[in-house]
């Protein structure tokens, strides 16, 4: 009998012991570091945790002729305090998502439609490329430079995952040539041509 009311009230204690589960998003709080603030578990809906915006094409009409969709916690509440996110990629024929790092994530790209090019070069400078069908998976270990490119003569669509709600982005002809850097910088630290600087300054909308 002791026994039955100690379990009891173990289960009792147990069943009331605040385990966070979730954190959604409060978007009406500013992002910190950390995420968002929590909303009140009150106010949280099954509708939190589902994100509808990634089954529809991104507008590929631009310079690189491709569109990231991103579903981080800014779109989608519920992944907020995950330490994940997502995002759709559409990439028109000719598209490229250009060399880039993410330096706080690690990536898993899934292919859903066409052929995309894909690849990433290693710390030792390394070069690991493959073309991916639909249903392929390659992952973009943290901070390493990589692109993915149209391989194929219609659209391509992937959706990215990454283990960090802040995976960051830099992208290398951005840094180099989309900036105030002054061009004798940029020859003088990458070995190129002046004129090829100033080609890529002009159509990046640099300056310098
Ligand atoms: C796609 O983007 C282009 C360039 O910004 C714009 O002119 C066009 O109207 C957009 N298309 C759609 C369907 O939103």
């Amino acid at each position: 009998m002791l026994r039955t009311i100690f379990l009891l009230s173990l289960l009792f204690a147990l069943s009331n012991a605040s385990v966070q589960d979730f954190c959604v998003a409060n978007l009406k709080r500013a992002e910190t570091p950390a995420g968002y603030p929590c909303i009140r578990p009150i106010h949280v809906k099954a509708t939190d945790f589902v994100f509808s915006g990634l089954g529809t094409p991104g507008n590929t009409t631009n310079i690189i002729n491709a569109a990231v969709t991103p579903a981080f916690a800014a779109q989608f509440p519920g992944l907020n305090g995950l330490g994940l996110s997502t995002a759709r990629l559409d990439l028109a024929p000719k598209g490229v998502i250009p060399m880039h790092t993410h330096p706080g994530a690690s990536e898993v790209l899934f292919v859903l439609t066409g052929s995309i090019t894909a690849g990433f070069v290693s710390s030792a400078n390394a070069v690991y490329v493959q073309t991916l069908k639909p249903g392929q998976v390659m992952v973009f270990p943290q901070g390493l430079l990589h692109f993915q490119i149209n391989a194929g003569k219609s659209s391509a669509s992937a959706v990215v995952t990454f283990n960090s709600a802040n995976p960051g982005l830099q992208i290398l002809d951005f840094a180099l040539f989309a900036n105030s850097l002054p061009a004798e910088l940029v020859v003088g630290t990458t070995f190129l041509d002046a004129t090829t600087v100033k080609k890529l300054k002009g159509v990046l909308g640099g300056t310098g």
